[in-house]
């Protein structure tokens, strides 16, 4: 039998997507991207037998396909998370499929609670390793004596972010398997741990990624602060509009991936 997730990646060259430079995961709230495409094909889950389906509501559930800063570009809006009840291997799936349609890079996107108490919402973080709290791991056969986050995306991500003037954090990504938020006492251990955000997402993508030889990376998006971080009560209108902020600053980071991707980096 075929491997599902070279079936998934059959289906959606029967969908029109041809040759893809870079693939991009877009985590909750940050589907905005795909409106700077130039859109060549809309494919939503549900049209791909092979692609988990998104039971969250929120998540687009599509992917879109086109052009982004010159460069062929693989959107996915929207995934299938372990806590919807998903095997690790479903929740891969795409990923692996990525690696099959020949991309070159792939970045993961998330929306993450901040443990770093300076870090205010609409803080974007790009990702330097990750803790795996999932208590999952994809199967991968490589030996890991590194974290999964590629050096040649990070080093252009890096660029994008200096020749636009982008501020960004970078730091540990915790992921935990969910679904319901933190409490207090974990986020203290997380910060012990050397966690710099929380979410539930991106960690066995990436390890996938990685096993699939797809060079990977990862960009936070600090939604509100961790469970216990924050001072005070938040001011809704101020987090509305970080929220608002760093989705233009978010975009723009990618756009300039994108751009670096079109050049073969
Ligand atoms: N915790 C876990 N996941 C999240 C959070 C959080 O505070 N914010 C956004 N995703």
């Amino acid at each position: 039998m075929k491997d599902l997730s070279a079936r998934l990646a059959e289906e959606l060259r029967s969908a029109g997507v041809a040759e893809v430079a870079w693939a991009v995961v877009l985590g909750s709230g940050l589907s905005g991207l795909t409106e700077r495409m130039q859109v060549r094909a809309r494919i939503p889950f549900t049209a791909l037998p092979s692609m988990p389906g998104s039971k969250v509501p929120g998540h687009a559930g599509e992917f879109v396909y086109g052009t982004l800063g010159g460069a062929a570009t693989l959107a996915q809006s929207g995934r299938v998370h372990l806590y919807e009840g998903w095997p690790v291997e479903s929740v891969v799936r795409s990923v692996r499929a990525f690696a099959c349609l020949g991309a070159k890079s792939l970045l993961l996107t998330n929306a993450a609670g901040g443990i770093r108490a300076d870090w205010a919402p609409g803080t974007l973080m790009v990702v330097l390793d990750h803790l795996n709290l999932q208590w999952r791991k994809p199967r991968t056969s490589e030996r890991a004596d590194r974290g999964p986050y590629s050096a040649g995306v990070l080093d252009a991500l890096r660029a994008a972010a200096g020749a636009r003037s982008i501020p960004h954090e970078e730091g540990i990504y915790a992921g935990m398997l969910g679904p319901g938020y933190e409490t207090p006492a974990e986020i203290r251990m997380l910060h012990s741990l050397g966690a710099d955000a929380v979410g539930m997402s991106t960690v066995c993508e990436a390890t996938a990624a990685w096993g699939a030889g797809l060079p990977v990376g990862a960009v936070s998006c600090i939604t509100n602060p961790a469970a216990g971080i924050a001072r005070g009560p938040l001011n809704h209108e101020e987090v509305v509009e970080a929220g608002r902020r760093a989705g233009a600053r978010f975009c723009d980071l990618l756009e300039g991936y994108a751009r670096a991707a079109s050049e073969g980096c």
